[in-house]
């Protein structure tokens, strides 16, 4: 055998698996068909959609807040071509990085299409034609996804885009039509509602980010409001259509009313499906459902020696979660026990304010019929908020009825995405709402929201409120 281990595809799952493989003393190989390593998370996703988060949130800032923190400028212009340039570089950044990554660990990195011929031997296709074939004890499919197109429109890539396409575009939109007011849907039709283009979100079900908790959407809409968004919930899409320069939507409520919609741009962001073309499943015996890889809970596909990771498997669409799959694999392969706990992954929306979630949500709780306590506490009580101006949102966090144990922390504020890692550690040791509530938290800052919101939950007797 050439390897001991080849992984198919190089986004956060991939690449992370095979810098754990090589930690571990395996001969590997990664194989992606792009020229640039880091899948859609570097290339087209994570990364390319927050440099231009934060570039549309400098912008909008610079107009709406500046004057009041006693800036005063020229009314700010927004350059487009610019903000996506500097994205292009951070992209670059990050892109190189894993390049360097892969020769620090002296992982052979082939580019091509890879393929199935047996359960040992792939085959890789570059874009040239050339083709070559390399043997391997243990595979790791690491293919990641694609966006969903709508079955009535297919992406023409021009007026009906997706996210890859969104991140790209060569004019601000003068009205955007948004379909699907998910975490795409919300995060990029944010950064064109910040930097000038009228948005109008077009929603299938009766809240936003519907995957979490409620209390979450509905503060959002509140948010996207404030931006100029139009949402509409609970429409079903009709119909699609560019139309040269303009694109034409239908769609109806629940009670038959009809929408119509004029916009320049229409960004289908209904959700992403798992990718596994070209890749020669049927050579090893390999059957999807519902386009995923069926896998156990070993993450092993049902052929022995190979595997199955991330976007291309059960569970959430999301680079931490794919890259814990990878770190799985590799430490299996070398006899280990490791674990995930699912239930732990957080998910969060890099809105303004952000979105973060872990655990249960109320919903859940609800369904499983599961007793619990719920203890809310809204930034605008917060001092730190105040002085940063960022007084949006609140932390609400559901506990055990009887235990106290904190079973989900659903915060919509400033900086959520980094203060839901404090969520996930108290939840990994089984904190009560009381621990954290008991525990000293700096002040002046946006985590003394977690601790009155667990005192909340616990005794109901927030400080400051
Ligand atoms: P991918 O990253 O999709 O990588 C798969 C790779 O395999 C690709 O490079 C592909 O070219 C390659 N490949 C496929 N088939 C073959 C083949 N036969 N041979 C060789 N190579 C092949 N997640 C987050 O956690 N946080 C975020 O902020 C976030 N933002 C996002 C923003 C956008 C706009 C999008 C679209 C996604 C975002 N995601 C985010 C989701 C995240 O990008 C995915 O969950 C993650 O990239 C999945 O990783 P993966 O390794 O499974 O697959
Ligand atoms: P999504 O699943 O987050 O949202 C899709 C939305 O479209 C849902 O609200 C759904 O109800 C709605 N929808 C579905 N069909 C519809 C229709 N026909 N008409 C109107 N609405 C419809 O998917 P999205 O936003 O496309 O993102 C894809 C994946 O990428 C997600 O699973 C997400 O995990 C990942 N991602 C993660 C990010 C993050 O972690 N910050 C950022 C962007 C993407």
């Amino acid at each position: 055998m050439d390897y001991k281990v080849v992984v198919i595809g190089s986004g956060p799952g991939g690449y992370v698996a095979a810098i754990r493989c090589a930690q571990l003393g395996f001969k590997t190989a990664i194989i992606e068909k792009y020229p640039t390593l880091g899948g859609t998370c570097l290339n087209v996703g994570c990364i390319p959609s927050k440099a231009l988060l934060d570039s549309s949130e400098h912008f909008y800032n610079a107009g709406h807040t500046f004057e009041e923190h006693g800036i005063e400028i020229a009314k700010p212009k927004a350059n487009l071509a610019q903000m996506i340039r500097r994205k292009a570089g951070v992209v670059k950044a990050n892109v190189d990085g894993i390049a360097f990554l892969m020769k620090k660990n002296k992982i052979d990195v082939h580019t091509g299409v890879g393929s199935f011929v047996d359960r040992n031997t792939i085959k890789i296709a570059a874009a040239d034609g050339k083709e070559k074939t390399i043997t391997t004890e243990k595979v790791i499919i690491a293919t990641g996804s694609k966006p969903t197109p709508l079955p009535f429109a297919p992406f023409d890539k021009k007026r009906i885009i997706s996210s890859t396409e969104a991140l790209e575009l060569k004019e601000i939109p003068k009205h955007l039509i948004v379909i699907g007011g998910g975490v795409i849907g919300m995060e990029l039709g944010s950064v064109y509602a910040r930097i000038g283009s009228k948005v109008t979100v077009v929603e299938f079900l009766d809240n936003l980010i519907p995957t979490m908790d409620g209390a979450l959407g509905k503060e959002l809409q509140k948010v996207a409001k404030k931006l100029g968004m139009d949402v509409y919930l609970g429409h079903k899409v009709t119909a699609v259509e560019n139309k040269g320069k303009e694109v034409f939507l239908k769609a109806e409520d629940k009670t038959g009313k009809q929408l119509e919609l004029k916009g320049d741009y229409c960004l289908v962001s209904i959700g992403r499906r798992p990718y596994t073309e070209g890749l020669g499943l049927d050579k090893v015996g390999i059957e999807t459902v519902k386009g995923q890889i069926p896998v156990d809970d070993h993450l092993k596909t049902k052929v022995d020696n190979i595997y199955a990771i991330g976007d291309v498997v059960r569970g959430a669409m999301l680079a931490h979660k794919a890259e814990e799959e990878g770190i799985l694999v590799a430490e299996q392969l070398a006899g280990q026990k490791p674990h995930i706990n699912y239930n732990l992954i957080p998910g969060v929306v890099y809105t303004w304010p952000e979105v973060a979630s872990v655990g249960q949500t109320e919903e859940q709780l609800k369904q499983a019929g599961r007793a619990y306590k719920v203890g809310n506490f809204p930034y605008k009580a917060l001092g730190r908020a105040r002085a940063s101006m960022d007084t949006d949102g609140f932390v609400k966090i559901l506990a055990d009825k009887n235990t106290d144990e904190i079973l989900g922390v659903h915060i919509i504020g400033a900086r959520a995405a980094d203060m839901i890692a404090a969520g996930v550690v108290a939840m990994e040791y089984r904190a009560s709402a009381e621990d954290v509530s008991r525990m000293s938290h700096a002040h002046p800052t946006y985590m003394e929201a977690v601790k009155e919101a667990c005192l909340a939950a616990t005794a109901n007797r927030p400080i400051h409120m």
